[in-house]
């Protein structure tokens, strides 16, 4: 079977942000391959393959660091497009923000290139500005992408939607932990996703599990700067949403903000369970456990996403914080939450940790601090 792979490389977003980044001046350097200049149109119908692959021969042979830039505020169709390599240059920063939809069994394979860089920092200080994501998938079945560095994005890094069996290894995902909104990873509506051996340092979740999603596992990362690893927010706008079958196993937290946080709104709906949190080490983490079921708002409402078969098992480490553990469900309560095996201190000399929880149902077992329900 023939598989055709179309990428779609877009940068069209219109953005005071980014237009001082841009300009002309930079992509002329000696080590600098703008597809433009090798005939590539961005009008959205012609095929700029050759184009790309001009481009990329020229990167690919120059001598030191080279940068291959797909400028903005253009749509670019190619097909079958593969960098490849070996590269005379030392290394390659593609400068792009990658848009890929509709696309069975891909593979991209970063090895080649030395990192996807968002060039995200003019657009940080913009909160009203629509930030794009370095890499957004969406309806792609059968991916694999690995050894990637992903880079400064302005948004969110790589967002997953409406895929099924992927997986994403060996990715090196980094911005700043004072970038706004930078999430790692972002996942909705997906089937089947498997993230492992990576290192994810963020101004945001290293992942965030959203509606939609199910048999979602992380295992073996290293997360930190960030917020952690998170199943939500749902049930924003009280929308009826739903999470099973999350799994994460032998993660590391380094001074982050949470470790295993499960996050919904007041007033939605749905469930988020079948979730797991195992073998989890945590270095100087805020809030190592942690389920808010008051997110973004502190009132009690009638209907809640419905918080159950959560285990926490196997958590070694310092939290900074006095509270470790901090379990707030809704009045609905949470049900079968498990808790075995969790040993937390505070990561301040003299200092004690505690728990906190509420409307919880479940069994704790070999947990420190205690958790009195
Ligand atoms: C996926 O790609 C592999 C390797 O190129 C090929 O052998 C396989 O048939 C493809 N599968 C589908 C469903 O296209
Ligand atoms: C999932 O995708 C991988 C390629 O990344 C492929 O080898 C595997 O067969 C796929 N599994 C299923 C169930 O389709
Ligand atoms: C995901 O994790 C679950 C629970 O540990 C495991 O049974 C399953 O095999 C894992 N799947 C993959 C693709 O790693
Ligand atoms: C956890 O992952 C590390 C590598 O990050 C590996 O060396 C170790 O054996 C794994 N431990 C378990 C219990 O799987
Ligand atoms: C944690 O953050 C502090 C303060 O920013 C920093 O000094 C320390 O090196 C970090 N720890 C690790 C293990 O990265
Ligand atoms: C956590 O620490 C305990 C006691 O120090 C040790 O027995 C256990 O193997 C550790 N677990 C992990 C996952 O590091
Ligand atoms: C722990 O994290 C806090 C808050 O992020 C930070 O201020 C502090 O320097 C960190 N401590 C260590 C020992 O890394």
């Amino acid at each position: 079977m023939q598989v055709l792979i179309t990428l779609i490389l877009v940068l069209g977003f219109v953005s005071p942000c980014l237009c001082a980044r841009w300009n002309l001046e930079e992509t002329h350097d000696n080590n600098t391959f703008n597809v433009v200049q090798y005939g590539a149109r961005g009008d959205g119908k012609s095929d700029d393959t050759q184009a790309f692959l001009t481009a990329w021969n020229n990167v690919c042979g120059a001598q030191g660091d080279a940068t291959l830039v797909i400028p903005p505020n253009l749509l670019f169709l190619v097909n079958n497009l593969i960098f490849q390599g070996p590269c005379k240059a030392s290394r390659i920063t593609i400068q792009v923000y990658i848009w890929i939809q509709y696309i069975n069994n891909l593979t991209l394979d970063g090895r080649n290139i030395g990192k996807i860089d968002g060039y995200g920092s003019t657009w940080w200080e913009c909160k009203s500005c629509p930030r794009p994501r370095a890499i957004a998938i969406h309806a792609c079945n059968d991916l694999f992408v690995t050894s990637m560095r992903v880079t400064d994005s302005a948004g969110g890094h790589i967002s997953i939607n409406g895929c099924k069996n992927a997986t994403f290894s060996h990715l090196f995902v980094d911005a700043p932990g004072t970038s706004p909104n930078t999430d790692g990873f972002d996942i909705s509506a997906s089937q089947n996703i498997l993230i492992k051996d990576s290192v994810i340092s963020t101004g945001d979740d290293c992942i965030a599990v959203n509606g939609g999603s199910s048999y979602i596992n992380a295992t073996r990362l290293y997360c930190g700067p960030g917020h952690g690893i998170s199943v939500g927010s749902l049930g924003r706008g009280r929308s009826y949403e739903t999470v099973e079958e999350v799994h994460v196993y032998n993660c590391t937290f380094t001074n982050t903000t949470n470790g295993a946080r499960i996050k919904t709104y007041p007033g939605g709906s749905g469930y988020a369970r079948k979730i797991t949190f195992e073998q989890i080490n945590l270095i100087n983490v805020t809030y190592p456990i942690i389920i808010d079921q008051h997110y973004g708002v502190k009132d009690e409402t009638e209907s809640a996403v419905r918080v159950s078969d959560v285990t926490y098992r196997g958590f070694n480490g310092t939290a900074f914080r006095d509270i470790a553990i901090k379990l707030l469900c809704s009045s609905l309560g949470c049900s079968n939450i498990v808790l075995d095996d969790i040993h937390i201190v505070s990561s301040r000399a003299g200092k004690r940790v505690g728990a906190f929880c509420q409307n919880l149902h479940g069994t704790i077992e070999s947990t420190t601090p205690k958790v009195h329900c």
